[in-house]
């Protein structure tokens, strides 16, 4: 959560700071602020909202205007660090926006993170006269990094490291310091850093998106790592004082990727591109024709996958979601038993893990904070790791013994959608390599469910043309207060999807159930007014879930249903039906998510929401 920014070089800072600040509102967008440092002088700007806010802000400075003020100042080496907020400690406002500055405003500070001992850090600079301002555990780290300063009679960049060392918590921070214009300081733990390396320039971000228009070099901090950047020159050390050769990469991340692409949200970008990144995630790494699997990532590793007698598959929501589809096809193909747990619970249990077992941890970020401390768990309880990461350099993936990433392409749209078919892919990859490896499916049937995975990207074009259909049932239903969504077998963790989808975008009551369950007390529920969304493919559990649908219309509920294309039978028991077109059980996920995806973004499309940045959301969970 929260996104960092920053930049020195001889550019308008404020130029690539904003527009830093609007690739990085993904992570958070309840308040945004700035503070450029400039011939000395610190220009703060903060504003509760999102960084559109604060942009009409600042552009409505008249004289005080950043690039006006440059020009005036003949400022040659420009700086300036910025913030956008999803708040932990301290209400969303002006007050709690970052930078928070140090009582004397000698330092400015942005904080992606949480500081876990800031209040006795604040009782003791009390005590020493420091007056707070804010709510904020930030505002603490500033003043603690002051008082170092002033009293040590150390440079800003010492001060920064002796301060790290009095913190608990998770942090990545970014520091400036009016009396050293040519520096800025940058520290992690926990939380992501990334340093774009320019000619004589330097950008500093949570992620690569606001650095990739500048320069394609970039150095993905450790945790516990810091940056001195200055006078032009990068020095890189522990906050235990070591020093470490800096590791420079090159980014493959392109721009237009980062852009809406004509499409009114990104959400809606996102679903019309799983074709292709269901395509890209599995490009490579299948010959349908041998009925082979090559998997790069975990080749070397391979012999602990093929040893698993156990799989635990750790993750958050909607991955989490993919976990739990995966389940299915590993328990189906592979016959290895696959537990599937939410990070966050699995992490504060004492979990059994034994010698053989597997995690794979799935995340799109890369960087949720539970996932991040499960794996940290379970690695330290001697399991090997695998990752499943779609953000290149991610915390997860640098973590994991082995992995692989999902090819999705950056993924804005907070709501997940690209990153799940692209997860279930790699999984089902991962799935048939076990399963070929321990000759459990034979040559015919690894080049038939090649063949049909191949072709996948076809169906998902096939599945989009249902739109009509979808959008006339959004209308239809955009007032409703309540769905259930109900799924079978493959269909259960779809139907959990959708709801999820529904409730985090559209804010309309949905819950996901096993069909099977309904009878058990959702039922109760059903009444004239209860929509009940049935993934009702022609695949194992049909019978069953016809059976469901009848007794959900014995009882005056409104059925929408996703039917198998041609299926007549479902189509006549249904008010609304949307067509996917036919796929094995163990591919249904990739066909029957674009309807769920859809019906999500048309209801909230017309309910006016937020799409991609939906209220009280954050796309990368970084707090716990
Ligand atoms: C829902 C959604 C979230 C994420 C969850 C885990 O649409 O996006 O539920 O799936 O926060 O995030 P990652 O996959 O980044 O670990």
């Amino acid at each position: 959560m929260c996104g960092i920014v920053g930049y020195i070089g001889k550019r308008e800072a404020y130029a690539v700071l904003i527009k830093g600040l609007e690739r990085l509102e993904y992570r958070g967008y309840d308040s945004a602020g700035i503070a450029l440092l400039d011939k000395g002088v610190f220009s703060v700007y903060k504003k509760k909202g999102k960084v559109a806010e604060l942009k009409n802000f600042i552009e409505q400075q008249g004289k005080k205007f950043p690039p006006l003020l440059y020009k005036e100042r003949g400022q040659e080496v420009r700086s300036g660090i910025a913030h956008t907020r999803w708040a932990t400690h301290g209400a969303p406002s002006d007050k709690n926006a970052h930078p928070q500055l140090s009582n004397s405003g000698e330092i400015a500070i942005v904080h992606n993170g949480i500081i876990e001992n800031y209040l006795s850090i604040k009782e003791m600079l009390m005590k020493k006269g420091y007056k707070f301002k804010s709510d904020t555990d930030t505002e603490v780290l500033a003043n603690l990094i002051e008082d170092i300063k002033k009293n040590a009679k150390v440079s800003i960049d010492e001060a920064v490291r002796l301060a790290l060392l009095e913190v608990v918590g998770a942090y990545a921070i970014l520091v400036l310091s009016k009396d050293e214009p040519d520096t800025i300081v940058v520290a992690k733990i926990g939380s992501p850093a990334v340093i774009g390396v320019g000619d004589n320039e330097f950008f500093v971000a949570s992620d690569a998106t606001p650095i990739i228009e500048y320069t394609d070099k970039v150095i993905y901090l450790e945790d516990r790592e810091m940056a001195m950047i200055k006078g032009g020159a990068l020095v890189i050390k522990t906050i235990d004082n070591e020093t470490r050769n800096p590791y420079i990469q090159k980014t493959k991340m392109k721009i237009e990727e980062l852009e809406k692409g004509g499409f009114p949200h990104f959400m809606l970008k996102e679903i019309f591109e799983q074709p292709r990144s269901i395509g890209d995630s599995m490009r490579g790494r299948i010959n349908a024709n041998e009925g082979t699997v090559k998997l790069g990532g975990i080749e070397k590793d391979k012999e602990k996958l093929l040893d698993a007698k156990r799989i635990i598959i750790l993750a958050c929501g909607t991955s989490f979601h993919a976990g739990l589809e995966a389940k299915y096809f590993f328990e189906e193909l592979t016959k290895v038993p696959t537990v599937v747990e939410y990070a966050s619970e699995f992490r504060y249990r004492n979990p059994v893990i034994y010698e053989n077992d597997l995690v794979i941890a799935i995340s799109q970020s890369g960087e949720t904070a539970d996932t991040l401390a499960a794996v940290k768990l379970a690695k330290e309880k001697g399991a090997t790791i695998f990752g499943i990461c779609n953000v290149v350099g991610s915390s997860i993936s640098r973590i994991a013994h082995a992995g692989l990433y999902t090819h999705a392409g950056p993924e804005i749209g907070v709501a997940s959608t690209k990153a799940f078919t692209a997860q279930i892919a790699v999984l089902m990859l991962m799935c048939l390599f076990i399963a070929s490896e321990k000759k459990l499916l034979n040559k015919k049937k690894m080049i038939a469910i090649l063949t049909e995975l191949e072709n996948i990207p076809k169906k998902v074009e096939q599945a989009f043309l249902a739109e009509a259909a979808i959008k006339k049932v959004a209308k239809k239903f955009k007032n409703t207060e309540n769905f259930i969504y109900l799924g079978r077998g493959y269909g259960f963790p779809l139907a959990l999807e959708g709801a999820l989808k529904l409730k985090e975008i559209s804010y309309i009551h949905a819950e996901g159930y096993a069909s099977g369950e309904m009878k058990h007390g959702p039922i109760a529920l059903v009444d004239d007014n209860m929509p009940v969304l049935f993934i009702a493919n022609k695949g194992s559990s049909y019978e069953k879930i016809i059976s469901n649908m009848m007794e959900v219309k014995a009882r005056n509920g409104t059925i929408i249903a996703i039917i198998t294309k041609g299926d007549t039978r479902a189509k006549k028991i249904a008010d609304y039906s949307i067509e996917i077109p036919e796929t094995s059980d163990i591919m249904l996920a990739f066909t029957a998510s674009i309807p769920l995806q859809l019906l999500a973004y048309h209801i909230a499309s017309l309910r006016g929401c937020g799409i991609d940045k939906p209220r009280n959301l954050a796309k990368s969970v970084t707090v716990e």
